[in-house]
């Protein structure tokens, strides 16, 4: 990838297993060129400063914060969003856990709290209480489902070890 900062170069992004080509500034937030360019809703905006989570995706299995990351900067990486994990009928095993809890009021932390939470999982499988708080600790919840929202870390982390995906089927 080359070209001046904020003129738009054709970009090659691996996101949920797919490569897509944008036209887009390499400064770009990626946030922007997910939603705008390439139509992911599931990352939404809240600060806009890398401080709320509600942009959340993974970049190499990790959880981070789109709207602070340039497009240009994650080329080569494979970028997963809430719409590479899961779908209405057979959502990830976190999603489903989420469901299952009823960890959600506006809903408008979940892209966030659930990225989060699969990252967790990847590292801790059974993460204790303390583990789950400290990562979903930066991830803010308006709403305050802050109580369910631990309660679907553990479910989810059943549901993972037990191999347990749901939706129908
Ligand atoms: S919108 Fe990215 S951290 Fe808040
Ligand atoms: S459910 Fe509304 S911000 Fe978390």
């Amino acid at each position: 990838m080359s070209g001046t900062p904020g003129r738009n170069v054709s970009l090659r992004l691996h996101v949920n297993g797919r490569v897509r080509e944008v036209e887009a500034p390499p400064d770009a937030p990626l946030l922007a060129v997910l939603r705008n360019d390439l139509g992911l809703n599931g990352p939404k905006y809240g600060c806009g400063l890398g401080e709320c989570g509600a942009c959340t995706v993974l970049v190499d299995g990790v959880a981070a914060r789109s709207c602070v990351i340039p497009a240009g900067g994650v080329e080569g990486r494979e970028i997963t969003t809430l719409e590479g994990l899961g779908s209405l009928e057979a959502p990830h095993p976190v999603q489903q856990a989420f469901i299952d809890a009823q960890a959600a009021q506006c809903g408008y932390c979940l892209n966030g709290m659930i990225l989060a939470t699969v990252a967790l999982l990847a590292r801790h499988p059974r993460p204790t209480d303390a583990q789950a708080r400290d990562a979903l600790s930066h991830n803010l919840c308006r709403c305050g489902t802050h109580v369910e929202i631990l309660r679907a870390v553990q479910r989810a982390a059943e549901l993972a070890a037990s191999g347990i995906r749901g939706g129908a089927g």
